[in-house]
């Protein structure tokens, strides 16, 4: 069984075909699977389809592109959202750098909220990290996010930040780059991120994984996700799976 630890079913990329999509991930093996909120529209609708499926959890957070507006009132509904029985972290947060739309001190703010509320409400958060990791891996340090630890997700930088991440209690999730065939630093990182720590994930309807890519991705896809780490860490398809379960699991604290 596999465990698809950041999918976005929340976005309208499958407001015609969600219930086929969840249908598909089932026949895939893909038996449990977080749905991540980034803003006020996918949030509660994260929290609908955890509500309404037993294999479904929610992550709520606040994107670093929409930084600029996320005010007290956001931070608080957070709170209020953290509690729930079904969300089992907060995030999407972090930095990106490639789009300019929130300044990078706003970012950085809004990123430092959200890290201080998961310490306040005990959950461990999501890290989206785009052309920011030393500014990212800094603010964790000062805010003592190893607290309540992480997950990095959709890894796609340098092995040589990883230990700083570990060291952190973070976890390293892999998406659909580890597939395409000129991404370097994915594979490498996927053959160095020690067993206990290593996710995987589709971040759909993003980054679909050869030979799917540039076409719309879904959690069906995160086997061959799966498949192309066992290639690359020379262990069979089956330990992948079970390990990367079982540090879903520990991660979010599901018990099944
Ligand atoms: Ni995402």
């Amino acid at each position: 069984m596999l465990f698809d630890t950041h999918v976005h079913l929340n976005v309208e990329h499958f407001d015609e075909d969600r219930e086929e999509v969840l249908e598909r991930a089932k026949e895939a093996g893909v038996g449990q699977m977080v749905i991540v909120g980034f803003d006020h529209e996918t949030i509660p609708k994260a929290i609908e389809m955890a509500e309404k499926h037993s294999h479904i959890y929610a992550a709520v957070g606040w994107h670093p592109v929409d930084a600029i507006d996320m005010t007290e009132k956001e931070l608080d509904w957070l709170k209020e959202l953290s509690s729930h029985p079904k969300v089992v972290a907060l995030g999407e947060m972090g930095l990106d750098y490639h789009w300019d739309k929130s300044p990078k001190d706003v970012q950085k703010d809004v990123f430092r909220k959200q890290i201080q509320l998961a310490k306040q409400v005990d959950l461990p958060i999501i890290i989206h990290n785009r052309e920011a990791t030393e500014d990212i891996i800094q603010i964790l340090q000062e805010e003592r996010a190893s607290e309540v630890g992480g997950i990095m997700h959709c890894y796609n930088d340098s092995v040589k930040y990883i230990d700083a991440c570990l060291d952190m209690n973070f976890y390293i999730s892999l998406g659909g780059p580890v597939t395409f065939k000129n991404a370097k630093l994915p594979k490498e990182v996927a053959a160095y991120v020690p067993e206990d720590r290593l996710l995987i994930e589709t971040d759909c309807p993003f980054l679909a994984p050869h030979p799917n890519r540039g076409k719309r991705n879904e959690p069906a896809y995160v086997k061959l996700v799966a498949e192309k780490i066992a290639e690359l860490r020379g262990e069979d398809f089956d330990t992948i799976c079970r390990m990367t379960t079982e540090n879903a699991r520990r991660f979010f604290s599901i018990d099944v």
